[in-house]
């Protein structure tokens, strides 16, 4: 048997293990799914995945039921290939059928009024100015149906515009999260991912997010500026034992001061 060469940083995935340590589709769906459920009467059938990068959460869509469909929206064809070689070719043929990435700005909308358009993972926060936000916001509610809704999270907490580090022990390297620079005058920050291993190699800069801190009274604002006619925020409930948050959001229009808090916003067309 060969011995790898070269260190565990350098045989390691960015994307994999971006996806192992940053994103959580089972999750994130059965919010949507089960938000829907309880907004709408009908089944949810068309999902757009905006900045979907390798569209894991659009797969996530498609295995859970055969009459799903989703549409993948993104601007890099690298990261999309990945999605495609990776993600995608561990779905059948008949579900591949029901997904289609589109490499292209978010904001251009796709010809099928989706049901619901998800942005995740604070992707929209690299909009940075007032009217682009707003602009994007206003082209993804004219393209959902009459009926369709907007899914956004948001972060934010005191230890949002810190400079910091943080680390999480994930499956076999150790996901780094540094918010590397903040300006309190435009809100605007540098934050960067990295991943350690044991062998003490480290992927510097596997990702890179240059952002505006966007507040939760900003988004609604501007969700309601550009037409939706009702935003909820659904915030995390807390675990009476450990007092850490539950994992169940619920709608709320009064949150704790948390020093970091992840939250979804619900805007429906
Ligand atoms: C942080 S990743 C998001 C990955 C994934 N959606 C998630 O939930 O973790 C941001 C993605 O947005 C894409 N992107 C940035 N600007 C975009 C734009 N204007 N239109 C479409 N995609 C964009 C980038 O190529 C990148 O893949």
């Amino acid at each position: 048997m060969s011995t790898p060469t070269g260190s565990e940083a350098s045989r390691a995935d960015r994307h994999s293990c971006y996806q192992l340590a940053v994103q959580d589709v089972v999750t994130e769906i059965d919010f949507i799914e089960e938000t829907w459920g309880s907004l709408r009467q009908r089944p949810l059938e068309l999902l757009r995945e905006d900045f979907c990068g390798t569209a894991n959460t659009s797969c996530e869509w498609i295995r859970r039921g055969a009459a799903h469909r989703a549409i993948g929206v993104d601007l890099d064809e690298e990261v999309l290939a990945w999605g495609r070689a990776q993600n995608l070719s561990q779905l059948s043929a008949a579900q591949r059928e029901r997904i289609s990435l589109l490499q292209q700005d978010v904001g251009l909308g796709t010809s099928e009024a989706p049901d619901v358009v998800l942005a995740m993972n604070f992707s929209y926060y690299l909009l940075m100015e007032r009217a682009s936000l707003r602009d994007y916001f206003r082209s993804v509610r004219e393209n959902l149906m009459p009926d369709g809704i907007f899914f956004l999270d948001a972060y934010g907490g005191y230890e949002a515009p810190m400079v910091l580090e943080e680390k999480r022990a994930c499956d076999g390297f150790t996901y780094v999260w540094e918010q590397a620079a903040f300006n309190p005058i435009d809100s605007r920050m540098e934050c960067r991912i990295h991943f350690d291993f044991a062998d003490g190699s480290r992927m510097e800069d596997a990702f890179r997010y240059h952002w505006r801190l966007w507040t939760l009274p900003e988004l609604q604002e501007l969700l309601r500026e550009a037409g939706f006619r009702k935003v909820t925020v659904y915030w995390e409930g807390t675990d009476a034992d450990t007092g850490e948050g539950d994992g169940i959001y619920r709608p709320a229009t009064v949150g704790d001061a948390d020093p970091g808090w992840v939250c979804y916003l619900v805007a429906e067309k």
